[in-house]
Order: structure tokens, then C-alpha cells, then sequence
């Protein structure tokens, strides 16, 4: 009769071991007890970068990479980025369930009187040399929000740790629309609560002299396209250092400053605005097949291309790519739009990438669309952390939540000098 266990045969001593299998997986621990000798530690597993290790157990965010799959709380991509808005994905991800129409009005007020920042927040960014990277002020923003909260570490208690989630949701839109003003040297524009939540961004960024700012219907529905998309996405980089970083019971804007700097990076939400620095330096059709050869030569990499999970298309870049030219009728045709999808063409037909399969992932078109709706190329990766922050703390309440959890602190394989002496 199978049953759903390993049988280990240690081939140094000849012992065997059984070991459950649960949910696909054995339990690393469940190897200390394969040693040979009394004194032996036991056996650990290895795994950098942890290609083939499940850290929790989650509820949020399912991914089939084969497949191009991905659903929050069970629910289709494709469906939620076409029925809903980002203030019921946010609310679907922190609890399980979409909102019902008196909740959503609840939610929706909730997060809208804790959209203001301290005014020392706008001393404190005033302070920034005039061209900072937007994502590094914004790091330095949400960590020095726990400053201005001292209950914030309390995260035990459910209604505090709620009310730290949903400052930092409203407060995000604030400090990244603060940044930019803070870039182009203009006055902070404050939010305006009978806004929605991406129109209360676009009129926080780019309001000027007029009394109120008057929102494009396409662009705002657009920009709650995107932020939806970017929700969440199981345990990438980022997730994993909210995780990480908030296991050792910091209070979430620490652990969220600690998200926002691992997503800042070139491989990860950083690629978005990489992206759009290869198509300029690219600039026509006919110097594509040189940077192919540099990706081949392993001198370059094809920004926007690849992922860890998604074997096939990444959905958010098919959903991404579809919507783009709805916003390019109101803004005009994006002329790097074309160079990309020449790009995409090549890439696709090309051996190097289809037997490693790679493919367009979330980055490679949603710069196209930030640019074509005015944003600046260093504000990408801040509009991705905008739509991730809610991902983060989803995750990050389930893993205070989660009973099998503890403070994370991975072993190690030790390389270094063995035992010697000062003379
Ligand atoms: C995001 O994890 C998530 O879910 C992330 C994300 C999210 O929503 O949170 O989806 C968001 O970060 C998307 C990814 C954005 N990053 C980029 O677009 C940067 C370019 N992509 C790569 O650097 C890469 O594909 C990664 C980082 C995304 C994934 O890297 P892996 O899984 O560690 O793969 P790898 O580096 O081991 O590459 C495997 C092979 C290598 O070739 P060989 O050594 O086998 O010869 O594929 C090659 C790599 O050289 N390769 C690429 C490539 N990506 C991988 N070659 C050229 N261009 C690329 N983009």
C-alpha cells in the first residue's frame, strides 16, 4: 500500500529513515535525525536562494508557473483586474473574501481619513538632495513612519495591527506623490478624500494651480489595472523580506521599508524602470539583434524577460499588453511601444529563450504605460511598491498569525578558516 512517506537510505552506515511527505514537501528538521555518529549535528538542507523551498504555508496567492496561472484567494487574475477596483482586491486579500457593498463603503472611508502624513514627514523630505531616487525616499519615508507611532510594534493586538495596515495603505499614495513633487521642485498637493484611490495619486502628483484636478476616467481606471495586478504575488523577494524582517516582531512600516528596498532592485520591482532604460538605449529595430547577442554573451540581460515561477507568459504582462492601447488613445501611441513588441517577437522565436524559457513578465510592458501617463522613469518601481504595500502586509499578518512560525534564521555551510590563534 504507497504511502505518503521517503524512505532514506544513508549509504554511509546503511541505516534507513522514513519521512513524511506533506503537501508535496518533507520537513527540512525531519533530516537532523540522519547522522552517523552521536555527535553528528545531522543532515540540513541547501538551498540558495531558495529555489526549492517552501518558507510557509499561505492562503493568499496561488500561482501555476507552467500554466501562467495566478488567482487571489482563488479568484482569476483576468477577473478581478475586469470587475473589481484595487480598494475591494485590498480588502478580498486581507480577508479572504471581496467586500460586500456596505463593507466597501466602510473600507473605502477607513483608509481615506488616514491618507495625510505628519507635516515633519514634508521637513523630513525636504531634506533630500533635489534628483534622490524616488524609491529611496520612500524606503526612508515608510521606515521613519514608525517613528510617529509608538503602538506600531504592538502586533499582537488585531485591532492596533489593522490600524497600522490601513495607515500605511492610505499614508502610501501620500509619500510617493509627495517624492515626486519633491523631485520636480513643487508644492506638496494634499489628498483630496472624495477621490478614489488612484485618482487621489494622479491628483496629489500632477494637480497644478487649478482649484481641484480633474481626473481622466481611462487613466485612473488604468492605473487601479495595474495596481491590482501588482497586488501580490506569493513569496518573491520582496514578500519574503516583509516576512523576514517582520518576524522578528518589528512593527510593519520597519518591515515594509525592508520590502521596499529589496523590490528597489534591477532583478526585482526595480526592472520596470530598467526596462525602459534598455528600449531608449536600444532607440531603433535594427540594434535589437546587437543586444540579443550581448544576452547571449551573458554581457546583458533582456530587462522584463524571465521569472523565477512563470515558465510560460506571465498573465499580468498579457492583461498589461491588452490594456495598453486604451491608454494610449488618450495619451498618444507610446513610440517605444513598437520597439518592444519587435523585441518580444525576436525573443520569443529565438532558441536561447524559449529552452530557458523565458518570457515577458509584469515589467516589461507596465513602463510603457507609467511613461505614456506622465510618470518619470524612477517613479515606476514606487508606483509597483504602491500597489504591492497591501501583498506585503497581507502576507505579513498571516505569518504573525501562523503558529509554525518563528523569528527566521537560516543555518549555514561553514567555508571559512577553521580554529587558529593571534601570535
Ligand atoms: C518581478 O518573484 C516574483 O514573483 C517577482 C515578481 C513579483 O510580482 O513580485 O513577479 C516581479 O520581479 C518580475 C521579474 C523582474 N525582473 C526582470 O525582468 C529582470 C530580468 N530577469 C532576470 O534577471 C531573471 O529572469 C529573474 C531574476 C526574474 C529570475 O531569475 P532566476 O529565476 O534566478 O533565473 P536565473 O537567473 O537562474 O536564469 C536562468 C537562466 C540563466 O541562463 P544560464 O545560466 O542557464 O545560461 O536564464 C537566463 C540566465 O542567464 N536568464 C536570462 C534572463 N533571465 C534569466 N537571460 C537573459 N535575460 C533575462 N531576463
Amino acid at each position: 500500500m504507497p504511502s505518503d512517506t521517503l524512505t532514506i537510505t544513508d549509504n554511509r552506515n546503511g541505516k534507513s529513515y522514513e519521512v513524511p511527505i506533506e503537501d508535496g514537501t518533507i520537513r527540512a528538521m525531519d533530516l537532523r535525525q540522519i547522522k552517523i555518529s552521536d555527535d553528528d549535528f545531522g543532515l540540513m538542507s541547501y538551498d540558495p536562494a531558495f529555489l526549492n523551498t517552501a518558507s510557509c504555508r499561505s492562503k493568499i496567492t496561488f500561482i501555476d508557473g507552467e500554466k501562467g496561472i495566478l488567482r487571489y484567494r482563488g479568484y482569476p487574475i483576468e477577473e478581478l483586474a475586469e470587475k473589481t477596483t484595487f480598494l475591494e482586491v485590498a480588502f478580498l486579500l486581507l480577508n479572504g473574501e471581496l467586500p460586500t457593498e456596505e463593507e466597501h463603503e466602510k473600507w473605502r472611508q477607513e483608509i481615506v481619513v488616514h491618507t495625510m502624513v505628519h507635516e515633519n514627514i514634508k521637513h523630513f523630505m525636504d531634506e533630500f538632495h533635489h534628483d534622490a531616487h524616488p524609491m529611496g525616499i520612500l524606503l526612508s519615508t515608510v521606515g521613519a513612519l514608525s517613528t510617529f507611532y509608538p503602538n506600531a510594534p504592538n502586533v499582537s493586538d488585531p485591532v492596533n495591527r489593522r490600524l497600522q495596515m490601513v495607515r500605511l495603505i492610505a499614508k502610501m499614495p501620500t509619500l510617493a506623490a509627495f517624492a515626486y513633487r519633491h523631485r520636480m521642485g513643487m508644492p506638496y498637493s494634499y489628498p483630496d478624500n472624495n477621490l478614489s484611490y488612484t485618482g487621489n495619486l494622479l491628483s496629489m502628483m500632477f494637480k497644478m494651480a487649478e482649484p481641484k484636478y480633474e481626473v481622466n476616467p481611462v487613466l485612473e481606471k488604468a492605473l487601479n489595472l495595474l495596481f491590482i495586478l501588482h497586488a501580490d504575488h506569493e513569496q518573491n523577494c520582496s514578500t519574503s523580506a516583509m516576512r523576514s524582517v517582520g518576524s522578528s516582531r518589528t512593527d510593519p512600516y520597519s518591515a515594509a521599508a525592508a520590502a521596499i528596498g529589496a523590490l528597489y532592485g534591477p532583478l526585482h520591482g526595480g526592472a520596470n524602470e530598467a526596462v525602459l532604460r534598455m528600449l531608449r538605449n536600444i532607440g531603433s529595430p535594427d540594434r535589437i539583434p546587437h543586444l540579443i547577442e550581448r544576452v547571449k554573451a551573458g554581457e546583458a540581460r533582456l530587462m522584463g524577460f524571465g521569472h523565477r515561477v512563470y515558465k510560460n507568459y506571465d498573465p499580468r504582462a498579457r492583461i498589461i499588453k491588452e490594456m495598453a492601447n486604451k491608454v494610449f488613445e488618450v495619451t498618444g501611441r507610446n513610440p517605444l511601444l513598437d520597439l518592444a513588441l519587435e523585441l518580444e517577437a525576436i525573443a520569443l522565436e529565438d532558441e536561447y529563450f524559449v529552452e530557458r524559457k523565458l518570457y515577458p513578465n509584469v515589467d516589461f510592458y507596465s513602463g510603457l504605460i507609467y511613461q505614456s501617463m506622465g510618470f518619470p522613469v524612477d517613479m515606476f518601481p514606487v508606483l509597483f511598491a504602491l500597489g504591492r504595500t497591501v501583498g506585503w502586509l497581507a502576507q505579513w499578518e498571516e505569518m504573525v498569525l501562523d503558529s509554525e512560525q518563528k523569528i527566521a534564521r537560516p543555518r549555514q555551510i561553514y567555508t571559512g578558516h577553521d580554529l587558529r590563534h593571534l601570535e
